[in-house]
């Protein structure tokens, strides 16, 4: 966790773009459009809302996790789709990010630098039958990775409610939520915030933080 902490400020300093609250922001999309697929929407539990869990997630290997078959926030991810019934939908790069943990951090910073959006593949869900999307995602150097911006820019959430859920290694949310807001116009609601050493190695734990917080914004069943 320290190190992380000590990379990241070693990082800000480095960073052109604003420290701290520099995050990534909001580009227009330039009126890219968002099929329609066929997802089937599913009541949310007893709340009869209808919600969407969208994330992005790396395996392979990763900071205090060594090696592993499936990413942390897709933990989560799942863990929550089973709880609420919902829908889900995951950002995938057109490139992967390599399979070593230094390179993806090199790639993600450059494209962090850069306010990049890498491409991301797949037909964008249809949320106009969704009132919530939660929205998971790893910390990648204090602020999402860059591939859920280009998600932004192509699916519409103005109007929309955003739960973020995210993992991080010692940063925490880091403002995240904000960025969230600014990029989609949604309203953001208190996020789930848990290491991705929790979400992976005690997933009973896990679980229990996830049904505390979706009690919290009344998803529980
Ligand atoms: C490219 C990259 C950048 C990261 N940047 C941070 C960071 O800034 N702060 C932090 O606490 N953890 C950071 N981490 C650790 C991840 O947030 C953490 O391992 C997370 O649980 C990974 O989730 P995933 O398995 O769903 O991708 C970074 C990891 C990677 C691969």
């Amino acid at each position: 966790m320290k190190k992380w902490l000590a990379m990241m400020a070693l990082a800000l300093c480095a960073l052109t773009l604003t420290a701290c609250g520099g995050g990534a922001p909001a580009k227009s999309s330039g009126g890219s459009s968002a099929p329609k697929t066929e997802t089937v929407k599913k009541d949310v539990a007893s709340s009869g809302k209808r919600a969407l869990v969208v994330y992005f997630s790396r395996a392979d290997e990763n900071y205090n996790v060594g090696v592993i078959e499936k990413g942390n926030t897709r933990i989560l991810a799942e863990m929550i789709a089973e709880a609420t019934g919902a829908d889900t939908f995951e950002i995938k790069p057109a490139k992967p990010y390599p399979k070593e943990y230094t390179p993806t951090t090199e790639r993600a910073k450059k494209e962090k630098n850069e306010n990049a959006r890498p491409e991301i593949v797949g037909t964008m869900p249809d949320v106009s039958g969704y009132d919530t999307i939660f929205l998971g995602y790893p910390i990648w150097w204090g602020d999402l990775p860059m591939a859920c911006y280009t998600f932004f820019d192509k699916v519409k959430l103005e109007g929309k409610t955003i739960a973020p859920f995210c993992t991080h290694e010692g940063s925490g949310l880091s403002g995240t939520d904000l960025y969230i807001a600014d990029a989609t116009k949604a309203k953001v609601t208190e996020a789930l915030v848990m290491t991705g050493e929790t979400a992976q190695k005690s997933q009973g734990e896990a679980k229990k933080e996830v049904s505390a917080w979706l009690k919290k914004l009344g998803y529980a069943k």
